[in-house]
């Protein structure tokens, strides 16, 4: 029988193979994984994922996986296996049980463009020493002084150049007052001084390679983002190179209060990881608090009573600031400015700057019955939860009022107290790396509404509306009118 020899030699392997594959399944089938459907290979699910819909809802694919599977599912997405959450205890968890049960995690390609040592993609120890460089930028003392007069000056430098009857972007103008504030504080440039129109103009074609399609190919935007990404450091290098001279030859600059100052004098970071450092504060504090302020001004028209009592309370401060002689607002000022709190908070709220974050878990764990495997992608949702009608009463409307401690008569209604909701209300994320600018953030937007409500009416020259791609953009730029006041 010497033919049926080597299928005799052969059974121990085949054998060990189909135990092998019994034993994998039993290890799979011990998870209880939520529901959902993992796609087609590799792609899975992202196309339907990733397609554009109006940032003032969670979108089609988002809405037809929650009624079909829950808040909780499962899905093959950026290539990997995912849980996506739209559940706000799950996504509070997991910001919460950073670098423990969960950790940050990127694309690749968000890292290839905005550098490895970005904090985005950084986690751990390293993470940690830059996240309090930052933190030491935008502390509660430079905003209380420095940064609010700053934050002032460059709103009143956009909004005095604003033309009667003229139509504009309106995105383009909160670009530019937000990029200009950036660059002032984190390099000393000044708006309007042709190097800094040059940079400006390289981080557009930056920023569209940021949210494109990751294809390293001749011709697509991601490449020239490449390109842009290296034009961009090599002049931050120069500004470097210049800075260094200068604090060599001991001319002590008091006037350059800036981060590129603060980090040489007082880091021992590496030019490498400095560059990083500024390119990512450049776009992680301009991009999102620009259309931050376009959203704020897109809401607003479509609730006249909102932009009234705005006025009311904006008025009051201004008079009581004539009175005393003083010209440019403070802290105190800031502090009077409620009822715009809770206008920034319903924009956020709405508008979902930022609409969900990358992360994945580290250790297998187990939550609401459903196991989370070691290793898969865990995307929360911040925006569903913004948008969940269970936490918010229709969460479609632009209520400002629902923010309003005791006010029962409207906004929150019997579902949610307005203290509940903001439990589950997170528009900057959470845990160890919530947004380091969330108070420049709402800074920004309560200075730049004080003096746009005080100094004119505006209204929606065309129709336009905020998509999510899923970063939000107007389409149009959002094209306004305006008329003084
Ligand atoms: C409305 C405007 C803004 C929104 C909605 C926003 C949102 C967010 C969110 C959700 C995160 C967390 C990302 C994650 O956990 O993966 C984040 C991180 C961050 N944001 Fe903002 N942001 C805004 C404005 C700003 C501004 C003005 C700055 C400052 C210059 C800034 C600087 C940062 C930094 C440095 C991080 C990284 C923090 C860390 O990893 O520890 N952001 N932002
Ligand atoms: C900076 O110095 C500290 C000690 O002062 C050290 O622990 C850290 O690793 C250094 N960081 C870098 C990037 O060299
Ligand atoms: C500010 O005060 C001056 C007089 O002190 C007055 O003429 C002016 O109308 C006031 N402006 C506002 C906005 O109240
Ligand atoms: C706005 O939301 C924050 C949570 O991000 C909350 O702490 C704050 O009280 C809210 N403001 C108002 C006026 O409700
Ligand atoms: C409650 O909200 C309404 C608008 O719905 C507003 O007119 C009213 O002033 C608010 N009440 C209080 C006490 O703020």
């Amino acid at each position: 029988m010497p033919d049926s020899e080597p299928i005799f030699l052969l059974l121990p392997s085949i054998l060990s193979l189909i135990l092998f594959f019994i034993l994998i399944k039993r290890k799979q089938r011990r998870y209880n994984l939520p529901p959902g459907n993992m796609g087609w290979p590799f792609l899975g699910e992202t196309i339907g994922y990733l397609r554009p819909y109006s940032a003032t809802s969670v979108g089609e694919f988002m809405h037809q996986h929650i009624s079909r599977y829950g808040n909780i599912y499962k899905s093959n997405l950026f290539g990997e296996k995912t849980i996506v959450s739209a559940d706000a205890g799950l996504n509070k968890f997991i910001l919460q049980n950073e670098g423990r049960l969960f950790e940050c995690s990127y694309p690749r390609s968000i890292g290839g463009i905005l550098g490895k040592w970005s904090m985005l993609v950084l986690v751990g120890d390293m993470h940690r020493d830059m996240r309090i460089i930052s933190l030491n930028f935008l502390s509660n003392a430079r905003l209380r002084t420095h940064l609010l007069r700053e934050v002032e000056k460059h709103t009143l430098l956009v909004l005095n150049t604003w033309k009667e009857k003229c139509i504009f972007s309106a995105q383009d103008e909160a670009k530019k007052f937000t990029f200009n504030l950036m660059a002032k504080n984190i390099m000393s440039m000044d708006p309007g001084h042709p190097e800094t129109e040059q940079l400006k103009k390289e981080y557009v074609t930056f920023m569209k390679g940021v949210v494109s399609a990751p294809l390293n190919l001749p011709g697509t935007a991601y490449r020239r983002a490449l390109q842009s990404r290296s034009t961009i450091l090599k002049f931050i290098e120069k500004k470097m190179e210049v800075r260094i001279r200068k604090m060599k030859e001991g001319k002590e600059n008091l006037e350059e209060d800036d981060l590129l100052e603060w980090v040489l004098k007082h880091s021992n970071l590496s030019t490498e990881q400095i560059l990083d450092l500024i390119l990512s504060l450049l776009f992680a504090g301009h991009e999102t608090s620009s259309v931050a302020i376009t959203l704020a001004i897109y809401f607003l028209p479509g609730c006249p009573l909102a932009i009234q009592q705005l006025r009311e309370e904006h008025l009051e401060i201004a008079r009581a600031k004539n009175q005393s002689g003083e010209t440019e607002l403070n802290w105190d000022d800031y502090k009077k400015m409620e009822f715009t709190q809770c206008v920034i908070n319903e924009t956020l709220r709405l508008g979902n700057v930022v609409r969900f974050l990358h992360r994945k878990a580290l250790k297998d764990v187990r939550y609401k019955g459903y196991d989370i495997p070691c290793g898969w992608k865990v995307l929360p949702v911040i925006a569903a939860v913004h948008l969940d009608p269970c936490l918010f009463d229709r969460p479609q409307l632009f209520n400002p009022w629902r923010w309003q401690q005791n006010n029962g008569s409207r906004g929150a209604g019997t579902t949610t107290s307005s203290a509940s909701s903001s439990n589950y209300f997170m528009p900057f994320g959470g845990g160890p790396r919530l947004c380091a600018g969330t108070e420049l953030a709402k800074l920004e937007m309560a200075v730049f509404i004080h003096h746009l409500v005080l100094n004119y009416q505006w209204e929606l020259a065309d129709t336009d509306e905020a998509f999510a791609f899923p970063f939000v953009d107007f389409p149009k730029g959002l094209p306004i009118r305006v008329f003084k006041s």
